[in-house]
């Protein structure tokens, strides 16, 4: 059977996983959030304290593998949950660095190519309408302004003991997003057949909406 694909792309902060967790319950498809595998496989290169020039060896014994209870995402690092301990600044940074290695995106590929192959999907991340899965039903390429986005991060973190200030959050961003359009493997770039939604100015119910016409016009 055909399964149906959906590449949710964009820089960091934009919102992809919030909206396409919420589009994919409303379809009932899988969700699967590419930037938990990268940010597992930094973990796991963090804390074995790897040298860049031995990433493309040692990368080879990161097991990271999804699994989806109640539809939701858990990601492994062989039989260890880490969802959790991949969501801090560190491994953001460090996420962002090693996923710019070939060897490191080549682990990645394959599993992510079969999740869609075996399941309706809404697949988030950075190369998924241009590297892989260039033939998704529906592309979209979903973008906010650095500040935006900053200040989008800055209220849910300002709920939180130790926030970092805004501009350390925006400086984060940038930095961020200029690694991941810079690196010579699958960069972070529109697909020319994705539709882009800039959420700068738009609500998140609004986006939800948007995103979910553009996916019923298509499917
Ligand atoms: O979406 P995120 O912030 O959780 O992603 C973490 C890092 O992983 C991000 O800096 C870029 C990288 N990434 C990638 O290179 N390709 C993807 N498909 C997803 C994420």
């Amino acid at each position: 059977m055909k399964t149906v694909n959906i590449a949710i792309d964009g820089p960091a902060g934009a919102g992809k996983s919030t909206i396409a967790k919420k589009v994919s319950a409303e379809l009932g498809y899988i969700y699967v959030d590419t930037g938990a595998m990268y940010r597992a496989v930094a973990l796991y290169l963090t804390e074995k304290g790897t040298a860049e020039e031995d990433i493309p060896a040692e990368v080879k014994g990161a097991d990271v593998s999804l699994k989806f209870v109640d539809g939701v995402q858990r990601v492994y690092l062989g039989d260890r949950d880490v969802s959790e301990l991949i969501r801090t600044p560190e491994i953001s940074m460090a996420a962002s660095k090693t996923s710019a290695v070939p060897a490191v995106r080549a682990r990645l590929f394959d599993l992510q190519q079969k999740l869609a192959k075996e399941n309706n999907v809404i697949m988030d991340g950075r190369d998924i309408g241009t590297v892989v899965l260039p033939h998704a039903d529906v592309k979209i390429f979903l973008t906010a302004s650095a500040e935006e986005r900053a200040s989008r991060r800055y209220k849910e973190l300002s709920e939180k003991p130790g926030c970092p200030a805004y501009q350390e959050i925006l400086d984060d961003i940038i930095k961020r997003d200029y690694q991941d359009m810079h690196r010579e493997t699958a960069p972070l770039k529109q697909a020319e057949d994705a539709v882009l939604v800039d959420s700068t100015k738009l609500s998140l119910d609004e986006v939800v909406a948007e995103i979910t016409r553009i996916i019923r016009e298509r499917i």
